[in-house]
This record gives structure tokens, sequence and C-alpha cells, in this order.
């Protein structure tokens, strides 16, 4: 098996590369792509910055009083994400996705994801019949997590890996939409889950915002070679024949040169060593 039979295919990687050279990888989203103005821009590249200072912060174990201060400042001033600031085509996007999640998922799955203060994701599962006992989700910021508990119970606050370190749950399902470029923070999250279960979902989101000049495409080799290192587990590429997981009508993995989104199946594999 090569490096491209992986979750991302070959032609995704060509389309890939095509849209890096139009749109060149930049230490922050390729904002102009996302929104609708100037003032948007603005705003979602603040956000960015405040999302990857938080981010660090969160991910520090022992902190000094001025940083335990800052990051208190940080969740105070409220969620990074918000998508009323998109274009129509992401916001398409991200729905096609919740749809991808809840189409390779079963809706009596227990599943853990990511979700903004607008609750898209906790909605969509909710609207096509997920238990909301089977939902969990975690979130840095006070008051999304204050929204998400209004739909389900399962809302939990603090970094995604520190609650999945903390649950004693065998997820079926895991969307971790977290919408950073950063591949050791995703790699944070992924050690803290033990994939266990004979089928396991899993859908990634990677933004072009790099911490280290990194490219995309690098970052996402890096996260599959990670995914195909782990013992006892076999991986298959969803975005490699959509069909074949009722993936239907037209699917989109990457979106205006900013973001990768693309989910695996995880078998555990009993003769893998
Ligand atoms: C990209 S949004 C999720 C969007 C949602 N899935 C949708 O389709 O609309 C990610 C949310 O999780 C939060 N978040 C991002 N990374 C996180 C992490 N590692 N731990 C906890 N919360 C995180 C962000 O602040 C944001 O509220």
């Amino acid at each position: 098996m090569t490096l491209l039979d992986g979750a991302i295919g070959t032609s995704h990687i060509i389309a890939l590369l095509g849209l890096l050279w139009l749109f060149p990888v930049s230490s922050s989203y390729s904002l102009p792509l996302f929104t609708t103005n100037a003032r948007n821009n603005q705003l979602i590249h603040k956000s960015n910055s405040r999302q990857s200072r938080l981010e660090h912060l969160t991910s520090q174990s022992d902190l000094n009083s001025t940083e335990r201060l800052e990051l208190t400042g940080l969740r105070a001033r409220g969620d990074t994400y918000n998508s009323s600031l998109f274009t129509e085509t992401h916001v398409h996007f991200k729905n096609l996705h919740n749809t991808i999640f809840s189409t390779l998922t079963n809706i009596d799955d227990t599943l853990f994801y990511l979700d903004g203060p607008q609750s898209t994701t906790t909605r969509h599962l909710l609207a096509t019949g997920y238990d909301n006992d089977k939902l969990y989700t975690a979130n840095y910021f006070g008051e999304t997590v204050a929204e998400l508990k209004r739909l389900i119970p399962n809302v939990f606050e603090g970094s995604a890996s520190e609650v999945l370190k903390s649950l004693d749950v065998n997820f079926d399902g895991y969307y971790l939409d977290s919408c950073t470029g950063s591949t050791s923070k995703i790699i944070e999250i992924l050690n803290t889950i033990t994939f266990n279960k004979p089928r396991t979902v899993l859908g990634i989101t990677l933004t072009n915002s790099s911490p280290d000049g990194s490219s995309i495409i690098n970052r996402v080799i890096e996260l599959n070679q990670w995914l195909y290192s782990q013992d006892g587990v076999k991986v298959e590429s969803v975005c490699d024949e959509p069909r074949r997981w009722g993936v239907e009508g037209e699917v989109k993995f990457e979106d205006e040169g900013v973001v990768v989104l693309w989910w695996v199946v995880l078998n555990k594999d009993d003769n893998r060593t």
C-alpha cells in the first residue's frame, strides 16, 4: 500500500496541489475566501490568532500566574468560531460534512464531536434521530457549553483531549472538527483514543493555518501516517470511494483552498500486529 492509497486519495492530492498553487499556504487562513468583506476577514483573522494562543495555553501543564490570567481572559471573550461570517459555499461545505458524519454512523451510535455556539452538528444529529444521551462534545468556552447543554446533557468544558481522557466511553465515531492547522493538536486528541470498537468512524478537519510553515498536504500526510501506523487497526478511506460508503451527491473534501476535511473508517484488525 502506498501513501497515496491513504485517507486522501491520488485525485484529491492532485486537486489539492492545484488549489495550493492558486492559493498559496500562508501562516493564517486565506481569509477572503471564507468571507464576504474586509471587516469579516479581520474578525476571522483575530479569532484564529486567539484560537491558536488558547490551544497553546490549554496544552501547557504548568502555567504561571500571568498565563493563567491570559487564558481566563481569552476564554471570557467567547468562542472563536462564528459561522455567520462564512460564505454560503463554506456553510454548505460544513453542512455537507455533518451529513457525511450521520451517513457513516448509525442513529444508535455513541459519538464524540466538536461543535460551535450555533450547535450545528448537534442540531443535525438530533434532527436525524440520534439519541441525545449518546452525543458527547467538549468545548473551551463556557458560553458555548451552556448553549450546547440546552440540547444534550453530555457537554464538557475544556479541551477535547482532556475531556476524552476523563471519559470512560468507547465511541463509535469522532468528528474532530477543531478547525486547527496544527497536526500536533490533532494528534494530542487522537492519542487519547483507543480504537477498540470493531469499527470506528473518524473525521478530521485541518486548516491551512500552518504553525510551522509546513504545507497542508504534508500535514494531511503526517496525520494519515499516524493513523496507518496504529497497531491492530485497518484504515479505510471514505474520500476515495464515497459512493461505497453511502455518501451520495456532490462531495467535497476541501473548501476554497483553506480547509481539508476527510473521513476514514478504522476497522479493528486482529491479524495486524
Ligand atoms: C469548527 S467548530 C465546530 C463546528 C461544527 N462542527 C459545525 O459543523 O458547525 C469547533 C468548536 O470547538 C471548539 N474547539 C476547537 N478545538 C477544540 C478543542 N481542541 N477542545 C475543545 N474545544 C475546541 C471551538 O472553539 C469551536 O467552538
